[in-house]
């Protein structure tokens, strides 16, 4: 396994066009040895494209991939050592299953109790034992592309698993348990996984470190709760969580406190240096509370519908023209038709130019 290090990296498809278009913007990182990595990010933004170029399936139009400080920019897939797994299965319908699984080690030459052994944990962990002899065909869809994500983990000797929206025709509960013994595994065997998806929920439940991107931008890398608390955009706040952020159109004033419709909120941002006075407020719902006995930061609100969620509460309110969502308590009963919320100064995040200041 290998440090992978995208260095400059940028994509374009038609560069020779008089204007061309870029799938990928210039950007750089690094991938950790052993880590899990989500990228994530809407249909089209630039997904498939960045994992193709770590596999070799796409040369970029600038930049050098490492692995390890050796340049594999010019090494075609076969060379780079990487298992990739696509979206809808790639398997030999006319071998068994065994032999499917087993195919990437024998052709690497691996002992035959090397592959017995491997072969079996895979199967086990993906539950594919019991149609270890029958033919792939056999199978349903499912389990044919649990026969492709098998075959991508079967070796222990690759630079990284990349996987590119591997389980969109799983079932949800499956979808749930496989994610987890992909945890597993790379827990176990210590393998690098990248996984590609246009789910939040996925990439929060599956990864270590998240790569949102937008439009063929990197937008921000971070881990689940770092994206969570700090994102570095409002694209981030909007696209991570569930509800999304709140955002409120807002103006500055004196003490770092921004003022929403005629309601001043105290920030721990220093806004002193700031070049123009408007800029947009986002809050979590989940760190917005119904007001105790707090002096500042409360903001009266008319409440518009609870929805009893499971293990919260959904409050959707108004403020004037603007809706505001928090998360509260299951036992609290909201009554009245309008109540006060707290807002902690340290949770809000102040965006110029949707930019996290
Ligand atoms: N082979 C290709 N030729 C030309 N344009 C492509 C090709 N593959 C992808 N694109 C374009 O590049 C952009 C990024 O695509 P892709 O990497 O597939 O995004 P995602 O995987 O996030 O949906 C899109 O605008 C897409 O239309
Ligand atoms: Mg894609």
């Amino acid at each position: 396994m290998s440090k992978i290090n995208l260095n400059k990296i940028s994509h374009s498809y038609n560069p020779n066009d008089p204007n061309p278009t870029y799938a990928l913007n210039p950007f750089s990182m690094v991938w950790e040895d052993g880590k899990r990595y989500a990228i994530l990010g809407p249909s089209g933004c630039g997904k498939t494209t960045m994992l193709n170029i770590v596999s070799g399936l796409v040369r970029p139009s600038s930049g050098k991939i490492l692995f390890d400080e050796k340049d594999v920019t010019d090494l075609k897939t076969e060379s780079r050592n990487i298992a990739q797994v696509f979206q809808f299965p790639v398997i030999y319908s006319t071998m068994t299953v065994y032999d499917n699984l087993a195919f990437p080690l024998r052709c690497r030459n691996f002992s035959q109790e090397i592959v017995e052994e491997r072969v079996n944990s895979v199967a086990e962990t993906l539950n594919l034992k019991s149609f270890l002899k029958l033919p792939a065909r056999k199978l349903t869809a499912d389990q044919k592309q649990l026969i492709s994500l098998g075959r991508g983990l079967v070796r222990e000797d690759v630079a990284a698993v990349l996987m590119d929206e591997p389980l969109t025709v799983i079932d949800p509960d499956l979808k749930f348990k496989l994610r987890r013994n992909l945890k597993e595994i790379n827990e176990k065997y210590k393998t690098t996984l990248v996984y590609v998806t246009h789910d939040q929920n996925e990439a929060m439940t599956f990864a270590d470190n998240i790569i949102v991107m937008s439009e063929g931008e990197v937008v921000q890398t971070g881990t689940p709760k770092e994206l969570f608390e700090r994102p570095k955009t409002t694209f981030v706040g909007y696209f991570i969580g569930s509800p999304a952020m709140n955002l409120f159109e807002s103006e500055t004033s004196s003490n770092n406190s921004v003022k929403i419709n005629d309601t001043l909120i105290k920030t721990s941002t220093d806004l002193s240096k700031l070049k123009n006075n408007k800029v947009k407020l986002g809050i979590r719902s989940e760190f917005i509370k119904i007001a105790e006995n707090q002096k500042e930061n409360v903001i009266s609100v008319d409440v518009e519908k609870v929805e009893d969620l499971g293990n919260y509460k959904l409050l959707t309110a108004k403020m004037g023209n603007l809706t505001i969502k928090s998360k509260i308590n299951r036992e609290t009963e909201v009554s009245s038709e309008k109540v006060n919320l707290y807002i902690p100064p340290e949770k809000c995040c102040v965006y110029e130019d949707e930019k996290l200041i």
